[in-house]
């Protein structure tokens, strides 16, 4: 159990530091400023607790946690790993001064997508929980 409420919880962290990366990068976007070392920080926080939370979903299913259902869910989420995950891997390879705030905007909100598609999957709501 205590590895469900962790995935169900970490969900909340998931989508917060991704509408954090996508207004970061709108704004950035909007404003035309400099690339900068926060849209870099909250577009790896995004991805890096997205990969968390899937890690820890592939571990609630070696708990025989699984129904068909669940298909959707983890493709889903899978997609929503690999579409946050992109932009910083591809950003990282540019030097400074040839990153874009764009990007992150559309991964993020393509990611974000993804992640309210599965969580639906699911019949779950976005915020809240079957368990509480
Ligand atoms: C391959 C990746 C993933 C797998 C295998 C997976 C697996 C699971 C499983 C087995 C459950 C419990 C279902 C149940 O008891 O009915 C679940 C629930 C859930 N998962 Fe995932 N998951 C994955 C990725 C994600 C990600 C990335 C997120 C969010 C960002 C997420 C959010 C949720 C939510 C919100 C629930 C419902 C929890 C509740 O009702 O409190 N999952 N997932």
């Amino acid at each position: 159990m205590m590895l469900l409420y962790a995935h169900s919880g970490l969900r909340y962290l998931v989508l917060l530091a991704g509408i954090a990366s996508v207004l970061y990068a709108i704004f950035g976007f909007a404003t035309g400023r400099d690339y900068d070392k926060t849209m870099r920080v909250l577009g790896g926080i995004f991805a890096g607790s997205l990969h968390l939370t899937l890690l820890i979903g592939i571990a609630l299913l070696f708990t025989g946690r699984f129904y068909p259902q669940l298909t959707g869910h983890i493709f889903m989420m899978i997609f929503a790993a690999v579409a946050g995950q992109i932009v910083p891997s591809v950003q990282k390879r540019r030097p400074m001064e040839e990153r874009t705030f764009l990007p992150h905007a559309i991964g993020g909100i393509v990611a974000m997508a993804l992640i309210v598609g599965g969580i639906m999957a699911i019949g779950r709501p976005i915020f809240g929980s079957a368990y509480s």
